[in-house]
């Protein structure tokens, strides 16, 4: 089971709005999920609540994951996204510790990069593999980033942090679509919005596969050592 844990101390980055684009479309493609939204503000349980056929299911976690992780792994569900609260309490750092990948999801300016490196710094420490995704990002031009989000992303490869090297951009649609209960990808796959989330996807796929592989490889050493 992967989970895809999206955190930032920072409130109005894009978590809820990640987690539930991402989460849909993983849904879509098939993949058992489960959403947790462990972030009392409930942005999430508001949008599912709009959702015919309540799919893929979410459950409260505003008061502890360990135990509904450990129920989704007995129901075989494949990927668990979890939402967070922008703060650093108990909950917080339990999602950050089940995570298989931390998202970090941040806007271009040096606000958003200053809570990136608070929450990088909790993801280190417990040597958890983490990745900032750019979101809110004005639209590329000639398939050129825009200035703000390219001094972003220097600024945090110099700080050694991983950076998605795609962007998810500042679009009507993101909003629009939660807003009726729906993910871009479901309402319009082929839109600029719903490339974007599938881009993002398969990204998130890779490098899970990677932490597992990764995985794998250190018990086949540890083994050989041993
Ligand atoms: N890529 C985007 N394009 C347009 N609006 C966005 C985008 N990402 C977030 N927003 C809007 O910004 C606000 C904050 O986003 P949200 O996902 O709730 O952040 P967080 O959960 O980190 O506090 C919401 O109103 C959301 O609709
Ligand atoms: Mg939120």
């Amino acid at each position: 089971m992967n989970v895809i844990t999206l955190a930032s101390r920072k409130g109005g980055s894009g978590k809820s709005t990640l987690t539930a684009h991402l989460a849909a479309f993983a849904h879509k493609l098939g993949k058992r999920s489960l959403i947790l939204d462990a972030d009392p503000q409930g942005s999430l349980t508001l949008w599912h609540s709009l959702r015919r056929g309540g799919e893929p299911p979410l459950e409260n976690a505003a008061r502890g994951i360990d135990r509904l992780i450990a129920h989704a792994m007995i129901d075989g569900v494949e990927w668990v996204f979890i939402d967070t609260a922008p703060t650093l309490w108990v909950v917080v750092q339990e999602a950050i510790r089940a995570a298989t990948l931390v998202v970090i999801p941040a806007r271009p300016g040096f606000f958003d990069l200053a809570a990136v490196t608070e929450t990088v710094k909790i993801a280190r420490e417990r040597n958890k593999p983490y990745a900032v995704v750019i979101n809110s990002a004005p639209v590329k031009r000639d398939e050129k980033e825009a200035p703000a989000v390219a001094a972003s992303r220097a600024k945090l490869e110099a700080l050694g942090i991983p950076v998605w090297s795609g962007q998810i951009s500042q679009r009507a649609g993101y909003m629009a679509s939660l807003a009726a209960g729906f993910s871009a990808g479901e309402v319009a796959p082929d839109s600029a919005a719903g490339q974007e989330v599938a881009r993002l996807w398969s990204a998130i796929e890779r490098s899970v596969a990677a932490i597992r592989g990764a995985q794998a490889d250190a018990g086949v050493m540890h083994s050989r050592a041993a």
